[in-house]
């Protein structure tokens, strides 16, 4: 039986996090934020969607979109969001995320907008493109998180400047209106939260550099490929170290292997001793494939099974706008809308 959210006050707290279906998913993606969303769901009510609005800020080939959307939803399941214990939906179905995020946009600072970090990398890539929608995305993520009142929100390193915001957001709305909004906690993992290119370790790994970047449906055989090239370092002592500031590829590369298996930075060492990165970066490739297959194997299942995967975004954004429509009803009421 899927949960019936009720008007009551939620007995659980809430977790909500989202990821935009602007490329495949790939490790970065899956060990920074998917692990650790499913880890929560029986003790959290747990909201996880997929980002389109947010992927037109750049342009998108709509063909392309509508299918990675559906395909970041079947791997969400893969990866373990059971669509009975989360609530899982297309952000675009929802419309009090564009509605809030127009409010919010009014009570979001120039300058605040103007320091975000992913702006300023987006805008200087996109250069061409440095629309208004790049610019106020940071308002549009905080109306996603804000209209669940969720107490964590679970995301890589490279989102908390975005979270931060939010905070502040919500705290200058409560300041003028009251208890409007329950401010966010993000939660960024110990390991995972900031896995870097493969072929450049000083560069977050996304799929802008798809060299360096490991997607979850990707063949096995390109995967190992991948590690294989993996950038290490040309120290001569050769020697599987954790040392991030010294040695970032190798870093890179044991954070992913403890990620995968569980094993600590000095289980790694001691396994290593002796034996250099030739012998260290091949294990990692075989030991992401293994657990990256089954994760593979059941979202192309789930692909083939487009009536189940309609039934979840539907009663996703059934469940969502019931919560969401509730936040949105008191925020017109607070700046002075006239009721519907
Ligand atoms: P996005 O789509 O770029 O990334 C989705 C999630 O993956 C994490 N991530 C990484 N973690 C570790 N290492 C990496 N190399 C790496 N690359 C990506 C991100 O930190 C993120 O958690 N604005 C968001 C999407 C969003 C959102 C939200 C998130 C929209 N609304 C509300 C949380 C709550 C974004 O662009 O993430």
């Amino acid at each position: 039986m899927s949960e019936v959210i009720t008007d009551t006050a939620a007995p659980k707290k809430r977790m909500l996090s989202g990821i935009q279906p602007s490329g495949d998913l790939h490790l970065g993606n899956y060990l920074g934020a998917i692990r650790n969303w499913g880890a929560r769901s029986d003790t959290y009510e747990c909201f996880y969607f997929m980002a389109d609005l947010h992927t037109i800020t750049v342009r998108q080939n709509p063909a392309d979109l509508r299918r990675r959307t559906l395909e970041q939803l079947a791997q969400y399941i893969a990866c373990g969001l059971d669509p009975e214990k989360n609530t899982l939906f297309i952000q675009s179905h929802v419309h009090q995320h564009a509605e809030l995020g127009w409010v919010l946009n009014c009570y979001t600072m120039f300058g605040e907008l103007s320091r975000m970090t992913q702006f300023k990398d987006k805008s200087a890539k996109h250069a061409e493109n440095v629309n208004g929608g790049l610019f106020t995305y940071p308002s549009l993520m905080a109306a996603d998180i804000l209209l669940y009142q969720p107490d964590l929100v679970p995301v890589g390193h490279d989102q908390k400047q975005h979270c931060e915001l939010t905070r502040d957001v919500a705290k200058r709305f409560n300041g003028i209106y009251g208890d409007v909004f329950k401010i966010p906690e993000p939660y960024i993992p110990e390991t995972g939260a900031r896995i870097m290119s493969l072929n450049a370790p000083d560069t977050k790994m996304s799929k802008s550099i798809p060299e360096g970047c490991v997607f979850l449906m990707e063949k096995p055989e390109d995967i190992q490929r991948k590690f294989k090239r993996a950038i290490t370092d040309s120290d001569t002592e050769n020697c599987v170290r954790f040392d991030p500031e010294n040695k970032p590829g190798v870093a890179n590369l044991m954070s992913i292997y403890s990620a995968v298996t569980g094993k600590t930075y000095a289980q790694i060492e001691e396994e290593f001793a002796g034996c250099g990165y030739g012998k260290f970066k091949p294990v990692v490739g075989d030991a992401v494939i293994e657990h990256l297959r089954p994760i593979r194997e059941e979202a192309s299942r789930l692909m083939k099974d487009k009536a189940y995967l309609e039934s979840v975004y539907r009663s996703g954004a059934e469940k969502a706008s019931f919560v969401a429509e509730k936040t949105l009803r008191k925020v017109y009421k607070k700046v002075g809308f006239v009721a519907r």
